[in-house]
């Protein structure tokens, strides 16, 4: 019988793995010029990481967590976000204690949830994500939201929209979960399990259910945005401000929660509005948690992030019809005849790729014809011809595909005028 990649995953196939290495090397890049230098944290952590950090109450935790007991009885549990791993890593080596905050962090890896698995969500997914801890400049949150819209914008997506709300400062929130208690109690009955529970805990998280989504009360319940005390919404106007002036357009919704309990003030996600793009059209979301440094043992510490997903952003691709401009050929490819040419091309091959040229040569004793065949197929820009005339003559026949134009170059010379002729700086 044959064995499968288990449900939720995927293999990432040649082909496709070029797009990622391209789209990966591109999301570093942008990282860098905001001056986020890259963390990387472990795969699995200690489960109360995550039960402490992204909350008892959220599916994340109560449903969704890949948790294993290893060989030391220790209950481990595969990440399923970012956050609180590198929060947990931020207080354990003290970074605060760094003087050039706030620290910027930014991380790309394989995340695990166990989730219904469907175009879009995976099992096993990898995010790309950022976090500014240190800092509670309004300027901070329009940045993250400002490199979050650069991540799509970069491959040329256009179909983009940001969706902001504010969750409030701990008065606001405190003020609206009363309000949500009241609103919902005289409806406990009608809603679901988990929210009948999540009532008393914590009644925000009613709010993002799915099985409750369409009960009359969902929408007549409480906006936070009413809750808002003034320096939480003098908070949120300065953070609109930046945004304006950084001339990144925005819509707000007052029902955006977030399915993560850390957060506070700024939550934002963005979707895509692309035709076709499917039914999650989320891309990624992200938002300020001023209290998590301190519920992982930290100092009091502000902080501030999103993650997208790679594969999302391939999808969004796909749905705008984008094609990544990879550079797929091959420098050259060596063609030779007869064993002796074989032994001087297996030599030459070996120098050029020395030489930082990307370089291949026949392995299956094919036929010249086949050869050349093989050199179109990996779209080479140069095929270099060993013969036993070439032999002779102490010469390579070069052919410049692109062109169809036939040279002779010796030994000595090949690597140099490949190299030039590669760069563009001599035809
Ligand atoms: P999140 O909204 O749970 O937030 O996930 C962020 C992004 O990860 C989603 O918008 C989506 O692109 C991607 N994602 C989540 N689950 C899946 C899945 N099953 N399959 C494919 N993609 C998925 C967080 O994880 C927060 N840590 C973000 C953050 C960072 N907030 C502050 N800092």
């Amino acid at each position: 019988m044959m064995i499968k990649a288990p449900r939720g995953t995927e293999d990432i196939l040649p082909s496709q793995a070029k797009k990622w290495q391209y789209v990966e090397a591109k999301l570093k890049d942008i990282a860098n010029a905001f001056n986020y230098n890259e963390i990387r944290t472990p795969l699995f952590e200690n489960t109360e990481l995550f039960q402490r950090g992204v909350g008892d109450t959220t599916d994340i935790v109560q449903k969704e967590m890949y948790t294993f007991t290893d060989r030391g009885n220790r209950s481990l549990t595969l990440r399923p976000e970012g956050t609180a791993s590198v929060v947990r890593s931020y207080v354990e080596h003290k970074l605060y204690g760094d003087p050039t905050q706030p620290t910027k962090l930014y991380y790309i890896g394989q995340m695990f949830r166990y989730e219904r698995p469907q175009k879009g969500r995976n099992r096993q997914f990898v995010q790309f994500g950022i976090e500014a801890l240190g800092s509670s400049d309004p300027a901070v949150d329009a940045e993250v939201m400002a490199l979050a819209m650069e991540s799509y914008k970069t491959f040329g997506l256009k179909s983009l929209k940001l969706v902001i709300n504010s969750l409030g400062d701990k008065e606001s929130r405190t003020n609206h979960r009363q309000a949500l208690i009241n609103h919902f109690t005289p409806h406990k009955d009608e809603l679901c399990n988990d929210c009948q529970a999540r009532l008393d805990k914590n009644p925000l998280r009613v709010l993002d259910c799915k099985k409750d989504r369409d009960h009359p009360a969902m929408k007549s319940a409480p906006s936070i945005i009413e809750y808002l005390n003034e320096d939480s919404k003098k908070y949120f106007d300065q953070v609109k401000s930046y945004l304006e002036k950084m001339g990144i357009p925005y819509v707000e919704d007052p029902t955006l929660v977030r399915g993560l309990d850390y957060y506070n003030h700024t939550a934002f996600e963005i979707m895509s509005d692309a035709e076709g793009f499917g039914a999650i059209t989320t891309l990624s979301g992200g938002g300020r948690y001023n209290g998590l440094v301190q519920d992982l043992g930290g100092p009091e510490t502000p902080g501030i992030g999103f993650a997208l997903s790679i594969e999302r952003l391939l999808l969004a691709l796909e749905a705008e019809n984008i094609t990544l401009p990879i550079d797929e050929a091959l420098d050259c490819y060596i063609v030779s005849m007869g064993e002796e040419a074989r032994q001087e091309a297996v030599g030459l091959c070996h120098n050029l790729r020395l030489s930082g040229l990307k370089v291949d040569i026949d392995y299956l004793d094919r036929k010249m014809k086949a050869q050349f065949k093989q050199a179109d197929r990996f779209h080479a820009k140069y095929v270099l011809v060993l013969g036993e005339n070439e032999l002779k003559e102490n010469k390579i026949a070069v052919k410049d595909m692109g062109t169809g134009e036939q040279s002779e170059k010796s030994f000595e010379e090949i690597i140099s005028f490949l190299k030039k002729s590669i760069k563009g700086e001599v035809k």
